[in-house]
């Protein structure tokens, strides 16, 4: 029997854009209302925690209106077609797993989540409401979302490292490549791997030997998928 193959993606904000939920450095981008030291880092959760709070309870009900677009259901179809996929994800939101896909790493944490501001093990799913100064962990102490702030350490990203350099194919969507350590998972491929970034700028933004496709992810991702499938292996030559 042979192996399935497997697609490693790597996606950014850009995936969920035609959700509608902002991608962070466009000129209208999250980041230019909400200024990163104000509400994504350490030092602003010490200085204003409920400022924090706020900014991500508000993203979280928008998230929870959101639906999945074209491009997260092609790659969880995908799934059903013979190939093994993972996911990695800068996203916070859950749109990859509410599409259907079963392997998702979050390389930036889970908005639906809470955790321990002591504890980082400490994580409580929140299916409803935002998190509220008074709201504590087991162990008394403040809870804070459950993502990775400017200025902390990525925990997943050694598994993240793992998978890319296993992969047959890394797709990478909708990310600027602009944030370390996550951008850097390109160079763990295996030298003769392919890669692609679908990015209504790929040409700008892909590094060398990484094949540029300008469109949306809505557009671009369900045609590799459709051409994948078809062929029965990752190949696009
Ligand atoms: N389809 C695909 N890509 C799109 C679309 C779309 N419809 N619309 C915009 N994009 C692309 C943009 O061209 C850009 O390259 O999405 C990318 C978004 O880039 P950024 O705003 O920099 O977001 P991202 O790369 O996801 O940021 C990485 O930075 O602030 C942190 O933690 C945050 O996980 C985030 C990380």
């Amino acid at each position: 029997m042979t192996a399935r193959p497997h697609l490693v993606v790597f996606t950014g904000s850009g995936i969920s854009a035609e959700s509608g939920i902002k991608t962070f450095r466009a000129s209208d981008g999250l980041w230019e209302d909400y200024p990163i030291e104000d509400v994504a880092t350490p030092r602003a959760w010490q200085r204003n925690p409920q400022q924090v709070l706020d900014f991500y309870n508000q993203r979280r009900e928008q998230i929870r209106r959101a639906k999945p677009n074209a491009a997260h259901k092609a790659l969880a179809a995908l799934e059903q077609d013979g190939f093994d996929v993972s996911i990695i994800t800068q996203n916070i939101d859950d749109l990859h797993e509410r599409a259907g896909s079963h392997h998702v790493l979050h390389l930036h944490g889970e908005i639906l989540k809470a955790r321990s501001s002591v504890d980082e093990h400490m994580r409580y799913p929140l299916p409803k409401g935002g998190i509220a100064l008074g709201d504590v962990c087991d162990k008394g102490s403040q809870l804070r979302p459950d993502v990775v702030w400017f200025g902390e350490a990525v925990p997943l990203f050694a598994e993240a490292c793992e998978l890319v350099s296993k992969a047959d194919f890394l797709l990478v969507v909708g990310t600027s490549l602009a944030v370390m350590p996550a951008a850097s998972l390109l160079s763990y491929i295996d030298v003769e791997t392919p890669c692609a970034l679908v990015d209504p700028e790929a040409d700008m933004l892909s590094p060398p030997g990484v094949l540029a496709i300008n469109a949306t992810a809505g557009e671009g991702v369900p045609a590799l998928a459709n051409r994948w499938k078809q062929q029965g292996h990752l190949r696009l030559s």
